[in-house]
């Protein structure tokens, strides 16, 4: 089987942390994966068995990485995605507005996406960032205690989706095992 690329593009780390949880899980699952920074992605002329983004969202926006990645590459192989924002933590894992609008600019047809929350970690901010942060949480009913940090991500969700991808992932191997009807996007 061909190795799954698994690329996250992260600036405090959440994102990169989730993108390795998925990564154990489908190494458990016996699903071989290469995990790489979107800043410095691998070749993508290799055969890769599946493609999965974990991306984080800056004031509004998936990063520049994120976008710059999708207007270059035209993919042939099937993808999943997982958006981590904090706008996400009142979510339940359905594509939020963030995600829907990168899926919609880039035309794509991931097989599987979320919305994930991140985490909250005033301390780690600059003094811009930590005003911003404090303004956006106090109107979203959030923390705003400027010492604190929360870690939001539902991990539940983070192993469902790698289960979803692991599956998929499987029954493109055995396409006679189960039925792709119960991949949702
Ligand atoms: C400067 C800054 C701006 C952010 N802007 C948004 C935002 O517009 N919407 C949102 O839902 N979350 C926002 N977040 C929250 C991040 O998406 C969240 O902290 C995430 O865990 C960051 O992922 P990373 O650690 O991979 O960079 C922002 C965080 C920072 C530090």
């Amino acid at each position: 089987m061909n190795p799954t690329l698994i690329l996250y593009a992260s600036r405090d780390g959440q994102a990169k942390l989730i993108a390795q949880r998925v990564q154990q899980h489908l190494t458990q699952q016996a699903v071989h994966s290469e995990l790489a920074d979107l800043k410095s992605p691998p070749n993508m002329a290799k055969n890769w068995q599946a493609i999965i983004v974990v991306a984080s969202i800056r004031y509004g926006r998936h990063h520049a990485e994120v976008q710059q990645f999708f207007e270059r590459n035209t993919l042939l192989v099937p993808l999943a995605i997982i958006s981590v924002s904090l706008n996400a933590r009142k979510g339940d894992g359905t594509p939020n507005s963030y995600l829907k609008k990168l899926l919609a600019q880039h035309h794509l047809q991931p097989f599987t996406a979320m919305s994930v929350a991140g985490r909250l970690d005033y301390p780690r901010y600059g003094w811009f960032d930590r005003l911003m942060m404090r303004l956006i949480m106090k109107m979203t009913g959030g923390p705003s205690d400027g010492k604190c940090c929360v870690e939001y991500t539902n991990w539940q969700h983070v192993t469902e989706f790698a289960s979803t991808v692991s599956r998929y992932i499987q029954q493109e191997q055995n396409p006679n095992t189960k039925p792709l009807s119960q991949f949702g996007a």
